[in-house]
């Protein structure tokens, strides 16, 4: 028999049995955060398309979707594939696609889910319009403007209107509204500076709108936000559609903000690992290191301990207790990540728990998967 990787965990097996480093998602936070974000997004007569880049699982996608999500945004055309495959039919690619290639790919996937995507530039259009033409299927197209972080996006309404002269000739792309993302604004720590800056952004998506209107033009949805802005631009008029992600597991970064205001989420996530080594007795040297987490916003901190994780290296990260005892050698240690996006990334599958029991795997399918 060939030498095979048992699995991680089986379902109905203790938490403490998990082998690791194994990413965990804590069931019983994750559907309140899921059913705090919907009730939330819809009490504010707004659609929810969580970002599914956030998690990259579909059974996480299917569980939002079953809350009342209208589908789910991807960042990239790939991304989207095992999403579909798992039944989501409404997809958004909230980013441009680059060349034809991609823009095959995403005419083909038009045959088996609603797509849309963001354009702004008219050579887009034109590889956009050429695979659909030779696909025969159809896409929704959004507008990307920018409105501060000066990533993707064109200036103002004038480059709108001049895109839409672009697509007027392609009946199967769809003028279907604007997106309007601000990823500068979602970590700004204080409550108060997070509300101006978020205003701030709105207020330029709200003003391209209007100058639409007046020409004529109906943005029928405007679709952006994220976990830091979100409780701002539900009231800010502008936004109809929601596109928050991170909030299902959170992350040490996500944290860090103040949040004055009812709308937080709990942490959902977390990188199970043990203590494989106590160096010389005054550490605890666990078996999760940068290959197991993402370290871009900061490290991973200790949950329900008195420790800090203080150092990383590719397979090892090193606890320091703050007081009490060293963790001893094999002891289980939950790990808050410090980004989760990046982090979900880094991992094949996902063991869901309740109450200190597996419940099932879930796979993580899209990871790695950034074309
Ligand atoms: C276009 C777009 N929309 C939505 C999001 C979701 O943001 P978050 O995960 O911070 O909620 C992101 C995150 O980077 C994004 O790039």
């Amino acid at each position: 028999m060939p030498l095979s990787l048992p699995p991680a965990a089986r379902v109905g097996a203790l938490l403490n049995e998990v082998d690791t480093p194994a990413l965990l998602l804590d069931l019983a936070a994750f559907e309140r955060n899921v059913a705090r974000m919907q009730a939330a997004v819809s009490g504010a007569g707004l659609a929810l398309r969580p970002h599914a880049k956030a998690h990259k699982t579909p059974a996480i996608a299917l569980a939002q979707i079953a809350a009342g999500a209208v589908g789910v945004c991807c960042q990239k055309v790939s991304e989207a594939l095992p999403f579909i495959a798992a039944g989501v039919k409404n997809i958004h690619i909230s980013n441009e696609v680059g060349n034809a290639t991609k823009a095959t790919l995403l005419a083909e996937a038009a045959r088996h889910a609603q797509m849309s995507v963001c354009a702004d530039n008219a050579r887009q259009i034109e590889w956009l319009a050429a695979a659909t033409r030779e696909a025969g299927t159809k896409l929704d197209v959004f507008v990307e403007i920018d409105i501060g972080q000066k990533r993707c996006g064109v200036a103002g309404s004038a480059e709108v209107m001049r895109l839409l002269d672009d697509l007027a000739p392609h009946g199967q792309l769809r003028f279907a509204g604007l997106q309007a993302y601000q990823g500068r604004v979602q970590h700004l720590r204080g409550h108060q500076e997070r509300f101006e800056a978020a205003r701030r952004a709105s207020d330029r998506a709200a003003v391209v709108v209007a100058e639409l209107s007046k020409a004529g033009v109906h943005c029928e949805t405007v679709t952006g936000s994220g976990t830091g802005s979100v409780e701002f631009d539900l009231g800010s008029g502008v936004y109809t559609e929601i596109q928050a992600g991170s909030y299902v597991g959170m992350d040490v970064d996500y944290a860090r903000n103040e949040y004055a205001g009812a709308l937080r989420f709990e942490h959902a996530l977390f990188l199970a690992c043990r203590v494989m080594s106590q160096g010389d007795g005054t550490r605890a040297v666990v078996d999760a290191g940068l290959k197991s987490l993402a370290v871009d916003t900061g490290l991973p901190t200790v949950w329900g301990r008195e420790a800090d994780y203080t150092i990383i290296s590719d397979e090892h990260g090193t606890v320091i207790p703050r007081s009490g005892p060293v963790p001893g050698l094999d002891e289980l240690l939950l790990l808050v990540p410090g980004h989760c996006d990046p982090t979900f990334n880094l991992h094949n599958e996902l063991v869901v728990f309740r109450d200190d029991r597996v419940e099932a795997i879930w796979p993580i399918a899209a990871r790695g998967l950034s074309r």
